[in-house]
This record gives C-alpha cells, structure tokens and sequence, in this order.
C-alpha cells in the first residue's frame, strides 16, 4: 500500500496553515521570509500587524477571539510541525473548553489529576501511557502509524506499559517462566510458528521477544521487585524462519487501577480488565519491526479491552494435537507472522517505551534556570 510521501507532508502543512485563518496567513509568509533570509522585513512585518491588531481592538480578546490570539502568538515557530501541531492543540482544547463550558474548578481539577498521573510516573509505571491507552489515542496513534506504512504485515497491537528492553535471551523450546507450568499454579502450552516476509520467504535470524502476566495476572514489573524480570524472553528464529517455546496460560487482568487513572476508570464504571494476551516484539534487519500481541479468545473481556488492543487476526485458541506442534504434550498454540519491509522514516510500529527510558531527570523544574537566564 502507497503512502503519500513526508514531502507532500511538508508541502501540505503551510497549505493548511494558510487555510487556517488570516493572522496564521500572515505568519507562514512571514515564516518563509524567515527561511528565505528576510528576518528584518519578518521583525518589521510582526511589528506592523501587531500594531494593527491593537488598531482593530483585538486586545479585547472574546472566547473565540482568544484562540486567535494565541495562534498568532505562535505563528512564527520555524519547525512547520510543531506549528501545526500546537496550533491544531490550541484550537482543540479550546474548542473544547468552549463546549462543556469548563469552570474554574473543573479546569484546577484537570491540573491536579494530570499533576497526579505525572507523579504515578517511575521508571517502573508509566501512568501517561495508561492514561492513553485507556482513552484510546494509543490505539488511534498506532491505526494511523499503521495507516501510513508502505506495506502490511501482521496486524499490529499495543506497546502497553510492561515492555522492557533487555529481557532474557533463551533458545529455542525454553520456558519463559523461571517456574514453569503447575509450579506457577498455571496450564503450561506452547507457542511456535514461523517468520515470514510478505512474499512468503522465512525470516532466518529473526529477533522474537515475548512477554505476558503470570497465571495471576501480574506482569514482573508489579512485583515486589521489579528489577528481576520473569515471564520474558526473547529468542532468535532458526534457519526455517521458526521460533518456539513454553509459557504459561496468562490470565486476563485488570490494568494497574491503584492511581489517578484507575480512579478514573473507576467513576467511569468500567470493568478496567484487558483479555488474557502474550506479547510479541518481532525484529530483523531491513524489515518494520512488529509490535503486535495474541489474545486468547475464552477470556470473558476479549470484546471489552479496557485499551481496544484486540483485532479479530490476532485472537487464538490453545488445543491439543495442533498439526507441527513441536509440544505434543501440550495444548498449543501455533501462529505465523509476517514482518513488512521497512522504509525510510518507517522502521518500527512501536508506540510506547520501556518505562525506565521515560523517567525524565529527575531534576526539578527551575533547578538551573538561572544559568538559562544568563545563558550559561
Ligand atoms: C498491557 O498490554 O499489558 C497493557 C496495555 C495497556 C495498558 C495496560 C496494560
Ligand atoms: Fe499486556
């Protein structure tokens, strides 16, 4: 499938701008002459409108006449992205504050709870990728990203907040449960398949990283201590492009409900459970990395995703004597994958980090700010 190219991107962005209103038209011819060297003509031209903005009476700013001030506070920033999409912020959220007519104490309550869902945050727990899954725009931004993918492989799922770089490197057959099958009070099964590119050809060498809950629900992360991991593993496909190994049944669970966004979830009288899934991380060079998952179909929530993870291609069913099963012994589960080729600007469908990789500095806002000031 042909995407249109990141330059007709570039191209449309001012065309949209221009469309936009007559103070962000202004700025984006201003912003070529920035780009095209004109910066005394820019600083006199600002200066010009400003004036005539004061002229027009455009301080008694209006509850719509407020968004156009704002955009044209902005319209100068020179990376046309983040222009477009702070001025495309702007008048959403304003649009929105117009339409449930926010009060004060609604918009203080709107900051303290974002404020909360930042402090949630540790390396460990990432409550603003919860916070979107939740709200669907980590689905929606992974149905766009997939949207604009030159070719399709597998259908994609989410990241989620459990990913972590790093995890076990085990061969082929291994569990990845430190206590395998009835030890962890769980149904031992197995999982294998085959990597394949579009064509069909098997992918030799593949990287397959996996990852899922324990028979009780809970990802290593949530444990007592959530540097040792358990329940991952990643391995490498065979020359046939194969990949197999042990697990156990994952139980469905419900996301982390004990911070700001469970409280959410909680006055919203949702169920806050996800259907029992295994993840997959699937890489090799030259191919778009697969983030996707396997649910696992007798789960009572498998049409009710707290974070709309789950597409009809990916739900599956353990059974005895599946045909090939490298685990005649077991109930198994056989599911074969298909990688994309990557292209340029397009190596990945991730969406999401390990949460260890998001934790900020930990520095205070204002520590340094001084020497910012002075510009050191
Ligand atoms: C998960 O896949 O484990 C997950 C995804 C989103 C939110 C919470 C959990
Ligand atoms: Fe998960």
């Amino acid at each position: 499938m042909r995407r249109g190219s990141t330059d007709d991107l570039v191209f449309t962005i001012p065309y949209l701008i221009h469309c936009c209103s007559t103070f962000t038209e202004l700025a984006a011819g201003r912003a070529v002459e920035a780009e095209t060297g004109g910066v005394g003509l820019l600083r006199n031209t600002v200066v010009q409108s400003n004036q005539e903005h004061r002229e027009a009476g455009m301080q008694d700013l209006t509850e719509t006449g407020i968004t156009a001030a704002v955009l044209q506070q902005m319209a100068d920033t020179p990376d046309p992205r983040l222009r477009e999409i702070m001025a495309a912020a702007v008048k959403h959220l304003h649009a929105f504050a117009r339409e449930v007519s926010l009060t004060p104490e609604e918009w203080l309550y709107g900051i303290k709870f974002m404020t909360e869902v930042g402090q949630a945050c540790t390396p460990f727990r990432q409550e603003f990728i919860l916070l979107s899954d939740t709200l669907g725009l980590s689905r929606m931004v992974n149905i766009l990203h997939d949207g604009r993918a030159e070719t399709v492989g597998t259908e994609t799922s989410l990241l989620g907040p459990f990913y972590r770089n790093d995890s076990p490197r085990l061969r082929l057959g291994d569990s990845i449960a430190k206590e395998p099958g009835a030890a962890s009070g769980g149904r031992e099964i197995g999982l294998f398949g085959t990597v394949r590119d579009e064509a069909g050809v098997p992918v030799v060498d593949a990287t397959v990283e996996v990852w899922q809950t324990d028979p009780d629900g809970a990802y290593d992360l949530q444990a007592a201590d959530p540097t040792a991991m358990d329940w991952r593993a990643q391995f490498r496909t065979d020359e046939a492009g194969r990949y197999w190994f042990r697990a156990t049944l994952p139980l469905g669970y419900t996301i982390p409900l004990d911070g700001p966004v469970g409280r959410m979830i909680g006055a919203q009288r949702r169920h806050g459970c996800r259907p029992a899934h295994t993840h997959f991380l699937i890489g090799a060079p030259g191919y778009r990395e697969l983030v996707t998952a396997i649910y696992y179909g007798q789960d009572p929530y498998i049409d009710s995703d707290t974070v709309f993870g789950v597409s009809q291609s990916l739900i599956v069913e353990p059974r005895p004597d599946v045909p090939g099963s490298p685990f005649p012994a077991l109930h198994s589960v056989r599911f074969d994958f298909t990688l994309a080729r990557a292209a340029k600007g397009d190596e990945t469908s991730r969406v999401g980090a390990d949460p260890s990789t998001l934790a900020g500095s930990g520095q205070p806002a204002g520590v340094g700010a001084r020497e910012a000031a002075r510009g050191a």
